[in-house]
């Protein structure tokens, strides 16, 4: 048996690679573009190891993905493909239009005719797993209940609207063609190998380089962490016992602002590798303009997947933040090699003079 999974040479799906090998011998085709997001140094662990095929390309190839699906015949296909920094979405949409929406349809398009043409069995057997995000959702007020499956889709940047609409295409394909499809809607996911682009790993990486921690406004935006190995587990269950054309939404219930995380990795950077003059990392705290059009507040209510499919949780964020902490410290070489010359310049774009452009 094989599964074909798209995206995986990035933080998640490098991560549910690494996994699914650690538990089971089936065979993953990993096709992945490797843009800047995409590393196969995170794989490496995986070299030699004949139950991982690597092909390089593109999800929007057509050829490439009738060729890949009709050679490998999987019996599934996970999507994790997707451009997905919100900020780099709001500098140059143009790309997550073409990979999070033309992509995921021209990969439902290939599914879509490899599907068709499988026995009756198969047929039946076959998922198409779309990963996605709870900023479709859009955001909450202060007091307002957590995201539901049912919450009325509110997508505010280019990123999530690109999501929002891959979401759609997904539920189409299972309303008019009948595709078995799944999709999950997850919230901010952190631990090993994630891009240091984003809040944590950024964070990490910049205290240790004795650098600003830029916190965006005033540092009190909410979202929902849930270690990345728990998102995994999440989609494997989704994936072995979902009902076919349900959205299952995965969270933590680890509701945290902003800077309360940056203090959480900041206190525990003083305990694992304090500042060499003694001082606390916090004091490289510095405030900067706010994201356009920011996001308030995220939050997940789990309690379909939690009570339907039996799933939770392994991760106390303590426990997470701690292990991801500790991954940075001793993964210098990983981190050096993902700082190349083009994060150098994003990293330069996006905080010029300390603020966000
Ligand atoms: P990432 O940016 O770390 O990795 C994305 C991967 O997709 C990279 O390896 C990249 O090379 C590859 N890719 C990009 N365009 C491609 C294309 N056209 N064809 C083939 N491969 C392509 O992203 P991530 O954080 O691992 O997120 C994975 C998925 O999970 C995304 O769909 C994202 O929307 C979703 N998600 C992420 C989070 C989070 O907190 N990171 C939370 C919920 C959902
Ligand atoms: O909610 C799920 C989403 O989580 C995923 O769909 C996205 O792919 C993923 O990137 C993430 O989006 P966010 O925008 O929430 O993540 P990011 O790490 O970019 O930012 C987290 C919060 O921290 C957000 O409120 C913005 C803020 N922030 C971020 C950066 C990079 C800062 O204050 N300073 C920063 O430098």
């Amino acid at each position: 048996m094989t599964i074909l999974v798209t995206g995986a040479a990035g933080f998640i799906g490098a991560n549910f690679v690494l996994d699914w090998l650690a538990q089971s011998d089936e065979t993953v085709v990993n096709l992945d573009k490797l843009t800047y997001a995409g590393n196969q140094e995170s794989l490496a662990s995986l070299n030699g190891d004949a139950r991982h095929i690597f092909v390089q390309g593109d999800i929007g190839d057509s050829a490439l993905l009738a060729s890949l699906l009709a050679q490998h015949q999987p019996r599934a296909v996970i999507n994790f493909a997707a451009e997905s920094h919100v900020d780099r979405s709001i500098h140059s949409p143009e790309d997550f239009i073409q990979t999070n929406i033309v992509g995921t349809f021209r990969l439902l398009e290939a599914v879509r005719a490899y599907w068709g043409a499988l026995d009756a069995e198969a047929k039946t057997a076959f998922r198409f797993l779309h990963v996605s995000t709870d900023e479709v959702y859009g955001s909450l007020a202060k007091n307002e209940p957590a995201f539901t499956e049912e919450h009325r889709y509110e997508p505010n940047s280019p990123y999530s609207a690109s999501k929002a609409a891959s979401d759609h295409l997904v539920r189409a394909y299972h309303h008019t063609y009948g595709l078995p499809v799944l999709t999950t809607n997850c919230s901010n996911n952190y631990g090993p190998y994630h891009f240091p682009e984003k809040l944590i790993p950024l964070m990490i990486v910049n205290a240790q380089a004795g650098k600003p921690l830029p916190v965006y406004g005033d540092g009190q935006q909410i979202r929902d962490w849930l270690y990345v190995k728990d998102h995994c587990s999440a989609i494997r269950r989704v994936l072995e016992a979902g009902n076919v054309g349900e959205v299952y939404n995965v969270g933590g219930w680890n509701e945290m602002p902003n800077l309360d995380i940056v203090h959480k990795v900041c206190s525990l950077l003083d305990e694992l590798k304090p500042r060499l003059d003694g001082k606390p990392y916090k004091e490289q705290i510095s405030y900067v303009t706010d994201r356009p059009g920011h996001d308030r507040r995220y939050a997940i209510d789990a309690r379909k997947i939690e009570q339907q499919l039996g799933w939770k949780p392994a991760e106390t964020f303590e426990s997470g933040i701690r292990k991801t902490v500790q991954w940075y410290l001793d993964n210098p070489d990983w981190v050096a090699n993902v700082q190349s010359g083009s994060y150098r310049e994003w990293v330069a774009k996006q905080y010029s003079a300390g603020i966000p452009a």
